[in-house]
């Protein structure tokens, strides 16, 4: 069961991993890894990028490779949540017709936009093998960790990045 600690101490960790790392790819990176090995329920992690009208994977980390590493935003959970910008709790994905299999173990799924002022730039998708694995909590802790690692991803995004890294 995670605990408030685990969370805060998570968030610890990637403001150390922030502070340190400078390179966006390699941030994104560790980020994907520390939510992967610290949190048991978080079978698979990858961070997806936005590149036009697509979402296309970046780092990632569990036990197999998806072929899922394109989705046109608007198609499966994963484009549901880049097309509103919410974030989109699944606790059963064989019960919901938008979802795109790509683990037979997957039961349940978190996506949760990245966004930087206001554009979906990227998100997190994390994959359970536990059903309803995620709460308000992970919301929460997830929707956190979005918002620290929004500069990086950003920076990884090509069809307007380099405008919006004049920005700022
Ligand atoms: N299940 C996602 C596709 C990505 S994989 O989970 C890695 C979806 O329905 O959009």
């Amino acid at each position: 069961m995670t605990s408030a600690d685990d969370y805060r101490s998570a968030l610890e960790a990637l403001d150390r991993i922030l502070n340190r790392e400078s390179e966006a790819d390699e941030v994104l990176r560790r980020a994907v890894d520390l939510l992967h090995d610290r949190f048991d329920e978080y079978s698979w992690v990858g961070i997806y990028v936005v590149e036009g009208d697509d979402l296309v994977l970046g780092p990632w980390k569990g036990p197999e490779a998806t072929e899922h590493v394109r989705i046109p935003i608007g198609q499966g959970i994963c484009g549901a949540a880049a097309a509103s910008g919410r974030t989109e709790i699944v606790d059963d994905v064989n019960a919901d017709e938008r979802y795109l299999a790509c683990f037979v173990s997957t039961r349940s799924e978190i996506v949760v936009p990245i966004a930087y002022e206001g554009r979906v730039v990227g998100e997190i998708d994390i994959d359970s093998d536990l059903p309803a694995a995620f709460g308000d909590a992970d919301r929460e802790f997830l929707e956190r960790v979005a918002g620290l690692v929004s500069q990086q991803c950003l920076v990884a995004w090509d069809t307007g990045g380099v405008a919006w890294r004049d920005v700022s």
